[in-house]
């Protein structure tokens, strides 16, 4: 069957538009790479699962424990900002740093929306209209979304449109460092500065482009460094199960399960643990 049509809207940005996807968030889709940033089932559903929940990353957050994470991929950080929300939520410091090439502008930021599409949500539960994966996730955790956002909008429009490669740090809130890595995902290591400043990373939340369109990224060598970097029983989260992708995080010393997606979207997603 093919894939229901998603609505589209400009972004303002050339090469990208933005797409609604199922359960009423924003994604983006990448004209040239012909891929969308997230699942056209759900954005926030997908960040929420694969990346929020299975990684433990939410549990400790509420269970008051400081948490570091890796995010290979911010993208229209909405990854970053549920999790940033629910640091913020609980008063618990996050350090969260992200792996990306393109920090997309603060225009697109500015329409993401994110607030919006929370509230509708929360709207629909509440009506008891849809059974959502995550009903028993507390979306009061997610009160601080649109805060966190101005200040990273805010925070954007002070660099230039396309900044040098190198680190920008952010600090949202009394809780929350967010390290921005401008630059090629495959330069990080983990015995890098950069790297201890994580140390010990309890997560890496593994969002690059799938490996049909970005090959590069789902290497044995890059899977070599998200290893060394993380603590023991740290985990790395990811939407992809390819045999290909899960055989290759297991020669690198992950334990490696597939684990049940969001409703409505993939009916497995992945779960490695060092
Ligand atoms: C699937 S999207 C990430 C979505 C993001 N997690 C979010 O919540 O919006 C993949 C991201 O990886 C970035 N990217 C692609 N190739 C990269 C590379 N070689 N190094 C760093 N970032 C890369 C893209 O610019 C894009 O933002």
């Amino acid at each position: 069957m093919p894939p229901p049509e998603r609505v589209r809207l400009p972004t303002g940005t050339p090469g990208l538009d933005w797409m609604i996807t199922d359960d009423g968030s924003r994604t983006l889709w990448d004209q040239e790479v012909r891929e969308t940033y997230h699942s056209g089932c759900g954005a926030v559903a997908e960040s929420l699962g694969v990346y929020l929940l299975n990684s433990g990353v939410a549990n400790r957050l509420r269970a008051g424990k400081a948490t570091s994470v890796l995010e290979y991929g911010l993208g229209t950080a909405t990854a970053f900002l549920l999790t940033a929300s629910v640091a913020d939520f609980a008063q618990v410091p996050l350090r969260y740093a992200a792996l990306e090439n393109v920090f997309l502008p603060a225009e697109v930021f500015e329409s993401l929306q994110l607030v919006k599409s929370l509230s509708d949500r929360a709207t629909q539960t509440a009506g008891g209209a849809e059974a959502r994966p995550e009903h028993e996730f507390d979306w009061d955790c997610l009160n601080s979304v649109g805060t966190l956002l101005h200040g990273l909008t805010a925070a954007r429009r002070h660099l230039p449109r396309d900044p040098e490669p190198g680190e920008y740090v952010f600090e949202l809130g009394d809780y929350v460092t967010l390290t921005v890595q401008i630059g090629d995902a495959r330069d990080f290591r983990c015995d890098s500065p950069s790297a201890s400043a994580l140390a010990p990373l309890d997560a890496i939340y593994f969002d690059a482009f799938s490996p049909d369109t970005s090959p590069e990224l789902w290497t044995r060598e890059v899977f070599e460094q998200a290893f060394g970097a993380l603590r023991a029983g740290g985990t790395l989260t990811s939407y992809c199960v390819k045999s290909a992708v899960r055989r290759t995080l297991r020669d690198v010393g992950f334990d490696v399960r597939r684990v049940p997606g969001p409703v409505g979207g993939k009916r497995e997603v992945l779960l490695a643990v060092k």
